[in-house]
């Protein structure tokens, strides 16, 4: 049996939760990039704060706010209990919903109902499935890609990219040979859209141009400043290995460190879309590093049709304030939207951002 087994997984999605909520593991060499953008100040505002409407559109359905849980959890006891309450929140904000990696679900049917029970507490919102490129480069069949799918009655499959996790990973896969010959025999089969994601290390604009040209419907750019990924497994391998000795020490400190920062991401393929008219359909979603209502607003200003956040999510689930926080994000881009003269979203993503240098 390979180290990839059940049980590895289970103990390295236990340590994952564990590291996101106590270790180190922000890019500490880099930002986001929203930091550099700003709002023009409208001061004539013309609309009424209490007619502010958050409601938007993703993959053609209404939603109450430009904003998803991102993928995180599942596939272990512990992930039942999260899932549940990750399910409750995005219900009760009506936004949609991502769930963890779902191999583990594929290998051992017994940890399927961490997954299936998403869908129990969350009966009317958009819920993607998830599985990484290794598994979608290796070929899933037929069979796999339902028991995903019908699992969650699943609006949508999210294929996540993770290649510097993978690469930091003790037991990482690295193989990723004919991801996109695969990649698009899913998509052309599949009854439902695909999502490709990053998990932290961002989508370029030519490795958007490859995963549209392989019929992906939307693109969450998951891009730096935000979780670390590499960070997170050089936790894992040094409480195994003492030290890492697989890098310099200078090429180490880089490699934590990278990625295309969230907002740069956004620019790229909001420019390409422009070039392409033909990819118009075709939908971003902002992630990595997003902590803020303010962040969601320049997302959206930098082409972005909503945002996303997984770690900032899982600390406030973890201090019983995950309710509060989503509020309190939406206060934030209500006042934004406010203070722009925006009524709707479709307003505010129309209002122009000043760049600082
Ligand atoms: C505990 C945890 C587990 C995660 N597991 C997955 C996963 O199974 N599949 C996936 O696509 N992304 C996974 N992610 C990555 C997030 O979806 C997200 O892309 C990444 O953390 C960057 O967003 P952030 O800066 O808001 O955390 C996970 C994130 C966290 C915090």
């Amino acid at each position: 049996m390979s180290d990839r087994t059940s049980n590895t997984i289970v103990e390295r999605k236990h340590s994952h939760v564990e590291i996101c909520l106590h270790g180190d593991i922000a890019f500490n060499r880099k930002t986001t990039g929203f930091e550099r953008f700003e709002f023009e100040h409208n001061a004539i505002p013309e609309i009424s704060f209490s007619d502010i409407d958050l409601s938007t559109t993703f993959l053609g359905k209404r939603i109450n706010a430009p904003f998803m849980i991102s993928s995180m959890t599942g596939g272990y006891s512990e992930a039942a209990t999260l899932n549940k309450r990750l399910a409750e929140t995005a219900e009760h904000f009506r936004i949609p919903l991502g769930v963890g990696s779902m191999r583990q679900a594929l290998e051992n049917s017994e940890y399927r109902d961490s997954f299936a029970i998403v869908r129990k507490y969350a009966p009317s919102i958009q819920i993607f499935a998830n599985i990484g490129a290794p598994e979608i480069a290796k070929g899933l069949t037929d069979m796999e890609i339902n028991i995903m799918l019908e699992l969650l009655e699943a609006d949508g499959l999210i294929v996540h990219l993770n290649a510097a996790q993978e690469l930091f990973q003790p037991e990482g896969d690295t193989d990723f040979k004919h991801f996109l010959q695969q990649l698009s025999i899913i998509t052309a089969t599949i009854p439902v859209p695909v999502i490709v994601k990053e998990v932290g290390c961002g989508i370029s604009a030519s490795a958007a141009l490859e995963l549209i040209g392989a019929g992906v419907k939307v693109i969450d750019i998951a891009g730096a400043g935000g979780t670390s990924w590499q960070k997170v497994e050089e936790i894992r391998y040094t409480r195994q290995f003492g030290h890492d000795a697989r890098f310099s020490m200078t090429g180490l400190e880089e490699l934590l460190n990278w990625g295309i920062p969230t907002a740069q991401c956004l620019l790229d393929i909001s420019a390409l879309k422009k070039e392409h008219p033909e990819f118009g359909t075709i939908e971003i979603i902002a992630s990595g590093g997003i902590q803020s209502g303010t962040d969601i607003a320049k997302s959206l200003a930098l082409g972005a049709q909503l945002a996303a956040s997984a770690n900032c999510i899982l600390k406030a689930l973890h201090q019983e304030a995950l309710e509060a926080t989503i509020e309190t994000w939406l206060n934030d881009l209500r006042a934004v939207m406010f203070l722009t003269g925006s009524a709707s979203i479709e307003q505010l993503r129309n209002k122009s951002l000043i760049f600082k240098q």
